[in-house]
Formats: structure tokens, sequence, C-alpha cells
């Protein structure tokens, strides 16, 4: 893919080789990120951040991956806020915005509206989650955690890993499975109430690109020999009613008797986030928050790394990054 000036809007547009790029230059925004040195490569330009349903860290990420750059960031959040309420056409809001902007980041609960957003938009649009299709930039963000957790030199073939939850509605395991499939011989387990399988064409394109595909509703025995286990939320939103959700809400946790019980001593624990805290469903409980092996807080550090180098890489900053940065004054370590 030529990165420079393009929609990221799935992961299916992505080969092995963008994904070594993108995570060389997130490499590269480490610094940045920690706020020991600072650029102003795109000092001057604006994200239009347009949140059309509740998001905390993928909002906030892309927003701090823009300023980190020198960019500002303008933005609306929720459909009733916006005309959308009024009636509004995509179409109409992608022409407006566009004209403000100069890259757009956006989530919204139907499937495919960013692609029909994407097609009427003078800017890059960025795709920050479409109904339960896709959510490619958490899927990059995902693919270099277990890079980093799992101390992988980009070559994914052989990892053996568990998803685990709502299989059908979740898009960050879309997402994920569409860019692991890039890779060879990797055993999936798909660990779901029956009801809540994975779609059915990604599991046949995993198949047909090689892969091993297991669908089971036991979770304890899928735990063993798992490189890592990747916890998802009942996605509560995308039901008709809160009663059908909570038919399965609890039905899969994850504490540190299970994992002690059935993982091995370092299975990497992950979860897109946010976990669903409350006592009826608490699919991974805080008793595993000191684990080591417990991703989770690194997952969200690395959105930051992984946006930043979306923004470089689709508006051509990526080379000039270093030139223009400078040490940040008030730096000290503050991370405890
Ligand atoms: N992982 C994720 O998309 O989280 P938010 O809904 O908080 O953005």
């Amino acid at each position: 893919m030529n990165f420079l000036g393009s929609h990221i809007l799935s992961i299916n547009q992505f080969d092995t080789q963008d994904v070594e790029a993108l995570f060389s230059v997130a490499d590269q925004m480490k610094p940045y990120a920690h706020r020991e040195l600072k650029t102003r490569v795109l000092e001057g330009a604006i994200l239009g951040s347009l949140f059309f349903e509740p998001s905390t860290r993928t909002r906030i990420s892309f927003g701090c991956a823009f300023n980190l750059l020198g960019g500002q960031v303008r933005e609306t959040t929720g459909i009733k806020t916006s005309a959308l309420a009024k009636g509004e056409s995509l179409y109409d809001t992608a022409r407006v915005i566009s004209g403000y902007s100069d890259i757009i980041a956006m989530r919204h609960p139907m499937d495919g509206s960013v692609d029909e957003f994407s097609k009427a938009s003078r800017v890059p649009v960025i795709n920050a989650g479409d109904g339960s299709a896709e959510h490619p930039s958490q899927a990059l963000l995902d693919l270099y955690t277990i890079k980093k957790e799992l101390n992988i030199n980009n070559d994914f073939d052989g990892l053996n890993i568990a998803l685990v939850g709502d299989l059908k509605y979740g898009r960050t395991v879309h997402s994920l499975c569409k860019l692991l499939k890039l890779y060879k011989n990797i055993s999936f387990t798909l660990v779901s109430p029956n009801e809540l399988k994975m779609p059915k064409e990604i599991v046949d394109d995993l198949l047909a690109a090689g892969h091993r595909v297991n669908e089971t509703e036991d979770m304890e025995t899928a735990l063993h020999d798992k490189h890592l286990v990747y916890l998802t939320r009942i996605q509560e939103e995308r039901f008709s009613s809160q009663e059908e959700a909570n038919i399965y809400r609890g039905r899969f946790r994850l504490n540190q008797s299970i994992y002690t019980a059935h993982c091995q001593p370092n299975t990497v624990i992950m979860h897109p986030l946010p976990r669903d805290s409350r006592a009826e469903a608490n699919e991974l409980d805080s008793d595993l928050n000191q684990h080591p092996s417990l991703a989770i807080f690194r997952q969200t550090d690395n959105g930051v790394l992984i946006r930043m180098a979306l923004f470089a890489l689709t508006l051509g900053v990526e080379k000039d990054i270093e030139r223009t940065s400078s040490k940040v004054g008030w730096y000290t370590d503050r991370r405890f």
C-alpha cells in the first residue's frame, strides 16, 4: 500500500511489508510519546476527530498522537450533539469536515459507514471503528503489542492463540484475524457462545490461508498451550435488548485462579478494552492487575505509537520528524 494520502479503512488494505514499515515508524515514535522529545512536524495541521459512538482510548489516543506530532485536533462526539441528529447525510458531513481538516479519524455505529464517508472526503480518513465490522488501528496496535510481548521480529508464523468472548460483534477480533491471516501456520482457538461465533467468512478465509481454527465453548481447555489469550467484552450495544446481552455477559471469565490452573506461566493476556468490570460480567478480573503477563495497559500505550505512525505515513512526514525535533524542557521521568 502507498500510505501517502490513503484512507485507512480496513486491514484488507495491508500486506506484511506495510505492517513492517508501520511498526518501524512506530518504534521511532517512542521518545515523542514518552515526552522526552517534541516535534512540530505537523504544526498547522488539523485532525478532524468524529466519534459518533462512545470511546475513551481510541478518541483520546488519536488526539494525543496528532498533538504529539505538533498538530491540533477539532472534534465532535456523539450523534445527538452533531448535525447527523438533524438528518444531515454522511456525504454532506464529509464534504464539510474535510474542508476544515487535513485528516479525519471517524467512528460510527453502522458497518460500512466510514467507507461511505471516505468517498466524499477530500482528505484521508482513518476508520476508528465502524459498527461490528472493523477497527484497523486497534488490530495494528494489538499485533505491535504481540510483537513486543513475545519478542518477535515481525515473524508471527506459528502463533497459538485463543480469542474469547463476543466474536460475532467484536470488530477488534475481526480486524485482528484479518491481520494475522497474512502470516503462516497460526493456530486460532475461538471461544464464544454458539450464538456469538466468529463470522463464517472470516473463519473460511483463515482456513483458506492454511491456518488452523478450532471453535469451542470450553474456555478452560482452550487456554492450554497458548502464547496469548485475547479476551473481549460482550458488545451489549449491538444487541436488540439489554436482556438479550445479559444472557451472555459473564459466560467467560479469566481470573488469577483460572489463569494459574490452565494457562502456561507466561501466556500473554490481552483485551482491547473497555473491559466490563461490573460483577455480573467481569470477563477479565482485576485480581490479575499486577500479573506481569497482563498486557492491556501496554496495549493502550502502544496505541499512541501506532496512531502517530499512521498519521506520519499517511501525511508523508515520517522522514521529517527527527529533523524537526527538540528536547522537552520540563521532561523528568514521570513514569512509575
Ligand atoms: N479499544 C477501543 O476501541 O476502546 P474505546 O471504545 O474506548 O475507544
